[in-house]
């Protein structure tokens, strides 16, 4: 009679058990779908972004004088048409259909670039600011793409981590290489400018 007593207590316990693991794992896949969700919807923001620097970052090259500010500007230009295709994978990995959305904040970093190179004159001012400008961008960036890869490493999607690792590692190394390019040159020489 315990034992019965005592099975049908364990047994209870066990029920709770189960009832509270599959209370947990619904709300986990709550919080999963939601997750994605989000995750899309980041996803269309920069891809609205990379789409947009795409037409942005020209602008930058025809209005800098160095040449080392030109070829990194230019070989990121190159990496940033890559990035929207991989972004497209990434949609592609997880059956979406790429689309972008506006991304107001990136709207607001180009505007800003394009307000410094139309008040500046050519030369090493300019440059200075073109780089502060593509410098802001780039910290955007990296804070998006690496939001974007622990989302993915979160909800398992092993293809889309991998896709955003690379381009958060390209968007790393160009703000190290905008930074270079103002302690190697522009900067010395805009500070000899008198104001
Ligand atoms: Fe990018
Ligand atoms: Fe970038």
């Amino acid at each position: 009679m315990e034992t019965k007593k005592s099975n049908s207590k364990s047994n209870s316990k066990s029920n709770s058990k189960t009832n509270k693991s599959n209370e947990k794992s619904t709300k986990n896949s709550m919080h999963s779908s939601q997750l994605m969700e989000l995750f899309v919807d980041e996803l269309k923001d920069i891809y609205w972004a990379e789409k947009a620097l795409t037409k942005a970052i020209p602008k930058m090259v025809k209005n800098a004088s160095s040449q080392e500010l030109i070829d990194a500007l230019e070989s990121h230009l190159e990496e940033t048409k890559n990035q929207v295709t991989r972004l497209e994978q990434v949609f592609e990995s997880i059956d979406k259909k790429a689309s972008g959305k506006k991304c107001d904040a990136m709207e607001g970093l180009i505007k800003e670039a394009e307000d410094i190179m139309e008040s500046c004159e050519e030369g090493a001012m300019c440059d200075a600011g073109i780089i502060s400008a593509g410098q802001k961008v780039e910290h955007y960036e990296i804070a998006s793409y690496g939001t974007l890869r622990q989302f993915a490493e979160t909800l398992g999607l092993t293809k889309a981590v991998k896709l955003l690792e690379e381009t958060l590692n390209e968007e790393k190394a160009a703000d190290v290489k905008l930074s270079e390019v103002a302690t190697a040159a522009v900067n010395v020489d805009a500070a000899e400018i008198e104001a």
